[in-house]
């Protein structure tokens, strides 16, 4: 697949198919984040793939986020249409058979932690450009953080930051385009 063609058609999908994605594929995708540049090449990212049993359990705890959404969604404007899009995403994160959460170290440096931030973030947007590369379907989330501290004391990471999670899988719903906005980039020196 092209890089341009894969950054501009990759999408947030909120509904799966229980199709089990090849667990080949789902290596190629992490090997993929994995890849990411860091800071000083720490890679100081750690990665949970849950399906099955923990992953049903880790959803019914992300779920519990629901109620602390409800002002952000407001805050944005949202529809009720498209707020009940969102509460039922959060509820069973769209049906998907996979979930893939990251987590990073707490930095004692505000400088450091920017750092393996920023590190976390690429290995994130790896991972979806490479599950779109592989024609499955992910979404970035951190509303999810609302309940970070259970999420991580469900993976037994309790000195760590959640980063963000994605639930991976074969989109059941063909995603809408959110537009993006026209920004005024200024070129200097040319
Ligand atoms: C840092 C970050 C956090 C996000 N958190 C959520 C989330 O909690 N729930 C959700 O449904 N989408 C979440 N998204 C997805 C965005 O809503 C989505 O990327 C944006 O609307 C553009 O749509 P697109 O990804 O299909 O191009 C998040 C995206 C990013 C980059």
């Amino acid at each position: 697949m092209d890089l341009y063609e894969a950054i501009l058609n990759r999408r947030s999908h909120r509904f799966y198919k229980p199709d089990m994605p090849p667990r080949e594929a789902l290596e190629r995708v992490i090997n993929a984040g994995l890849w990411a540049p860091s800071g000083t090449n720490a890679q100081a990212w750690e990665l949970t793939v849950l399906a099955g049993q923990p992953r049903d359990e880790f959803v019914a705890l992300c779920s519990k986020s629901i109620p602390y959404m409800e002002p952000v969604l407001e805050k944005a404007g949202l529809t009720e249409e498209r707020r009940q899009v969102v509460r039922g995403f959060f509820k069973n994160l769209g049906g998907a058979p996979v979930v893939i959460a990251v987590t990073v170290p707490k930095a004692r440096d505000p400088e450091m932690q920017m750092a393996i931030i920023q590190s976390g973030a690429a290995l994130m947007q790896n991972l979806l450009l490479a599950a779109h590369a592989e024609s499955l379907g992910s979404c970035w989330m951190t509303g999810v953080l609302f309940v970070e501290k259970d999420l991580l004391e469900f993976l037994g990471k309790t000195d760590q930051q959640l980063l963000a999670i994605t639930p991976i899988g074969y989109s059941a719903k063909v995603p809408p385009v959110p537009p993006r906005k026209d920004r005024e980039v200024r070129w200097l020196g040319f």
